[in-house]
């Protein structure tokens, strides 16, 4: 086989078989194909697409590129949730133990991540001694044990995807739908999952800004895991405001406590039962949608829900105790109010744009290098529809320095009042299948 005759194969759109795809693969992964070659195959199937054979393979293609968790130890259907990413998403940390509460085992491995906030990992050690370095014995143990366990990302996983989103970055090939679909699927199957609920994200905080490309992308991805054997669900969510009211890292695990206590933001709680429920029902915990939900309702209603996050952190370390008291979380030294300027209701919060006025603050990485500041951030003191009165607050900012003033504009610049009535974006647009 010569990678040229397979850039050409694509090129003219015709179906690569799955001897193909494995070859361009390896031999990008050795390096043994270089970068130029790769580039223009990413090209080609740019503009002509992949079928969904081919993209079953170049998923599986690159699970096979590197390590693959074995989670086969642990009892049960592993299910395991993916969101697209957007600004102050906090339904991991409040996912985890509910699910877990209703006996669906969790066994996350997340990251740290680069953007406006930190990833899970990071938010997790806003809690005083929790470790996320735990072994592999004791990850399983603990999965088994309690339902739940978090660990930061180890070994080689899908290293042919890390290249690949690399290059694609630098050749203007990342927008391409077969590509995002199989990169995303790739690296949550090397983890072991058995079963996958997705969160579509769509909206100015999103990586999909139109809901027909996110509803095009979830399509793609539930597609590609019913081929490999791996039962996947899609739900499309509102990301053009943040989602909840906190955007940091341990004020966003007061934001979980609180949802799990059942008083959390709404949006964030209806999410989460949302996503919980199609965890549920993969997990085999419940025969329908609707008793999965009445399941999760009851684990929050009765504290099984924030018991089992207690016990989750305790057993790995934390401080179980912040549960009961939030005020021992890393706290900021300043904490000041922006006001409105006038009345009307709030018509748009950019949520890229709070998100960035958050990073600026120090909750998330501009770099790779760069540290983050677990108690600081934004709380949003109104969403889109509600009406405020000039002088009310409209943010809260917790800051570590006294000096806000480009924060503020920033924060000013988010956010639009009109004198008009404004309705709520629908919070769910749409589910797959539905
Ligand atoms: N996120 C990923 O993990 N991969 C992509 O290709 C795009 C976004
Ligand atoms: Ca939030």
């Amino acid at each position: 086989m010569r990678m040229v005759d397979l850039i050409e194969k694509k090129r003219d759109g015709r179906e690569l078989t799955t001897e193909e795809i494995q070859f361009v693969v390896k031999g990008f992964t050795t390096g043994d194909i270089p970068d130029y070659q790769m580039s223009a195959f990413a090209m080609a199937i740019y503009f002509k697409g992949m079928t969904e054979q081919e993209r079953a393979d170049l998923t599986m293609a690159m699970v096979d590129s590197g390590d693959v968790i074995d989670l086969s130890a642990i009892e049960g259907v592993k299910v395991d949730k993916h969101s697209t990413g957007g600004v102050g998403d906090t339904t991991t940390l409040v996912l985890a133990p509910l699910v877990a509460a209703v006996g669906v085992p969790v066994a996350k491995m997340s990251g740290r991540g680069l953007g406006h906030t930190g990833g899970t990992i990071d938010k997790l050690e806003s809690i005083a001694g929790f470790d996320v370095e735990i072994d592999k014995q004791t990850f399983i143990n603990l999965v088994n044990k309690n339902k739940v366990a978090v660990v930061g990302q180890t070994g080689n996983l899908t290293p042919a995807d890390k290249k690949l989103y690399a290059l694609r970055d630098v050749t203007a090939t990342v927008n391409s739908i077969p590509l995002i679909a199989s990169s995303i699927m790739s690296k949550k199957i090397a983890a072991g999952a058995d079963a996958i609920v997705l969160d579509v994200k769509t909206g100015a905080g999103a990586f999909m800004k139109s809901l027909d490309d996110a509803k095009e992308l979830a399509q793609a991805m539930v597609n590609i895991g019913n081929n490999v054997g791996r039962n996947t669900m899609a739900v499309i969510s509102d990301m053009s405001q943040p989602l909840g009211y906190a955007i940091g890292n341990a004020l966003e695990v007061k934001e979980a406590i609180d949802t799990l206590k059942g008083e959390g933001p709404k949006d964030l709680e209806e999410l989460c039962l949302t996503l919980g429920s199609y965890m549920v029902l993969l997990a085999e915990k419940a025969s329908s949608l609707q008793e999965a939900r009445q399941k999760l309702e009851e684990v929050i209603q009765n504290g099984q829900a924030l018991e089992t996050f207690k016990i989750f952190l305790s057993s790995q370390g934390g401080d179980g105790s912040v549960v009961d008291d939030p005020t021992k979380l890393p706290q900021a030294n300043y904490v000041i109010e922006v006001e409105a300027k006038q009345d009307g209701y709030v018509s748009e919060i950019v949520a890229d744009s709070i998100g960035t006025a958050a990073m600026w603050l120090g909750a998330g990485r501009a770099t790779k290098e760069s540290e983050i500041d677990l108690a600081v951030g934004l709380v949003l003191r109104k969403k889109i529809g509600e009406y405020v009165k000039a002088g009310e607050p409209l943010v809260t900012i917790h800051s570590n320095t006294e000096d806000v003033a480009k924060v503020k504009e920033k924060i000013y610049k988010s956010i639009t009042l009109t004198s008009e009535k404004v309705d709520a974006p629908p919070l769910v647009y749409d589910t797959i299948p539905n």
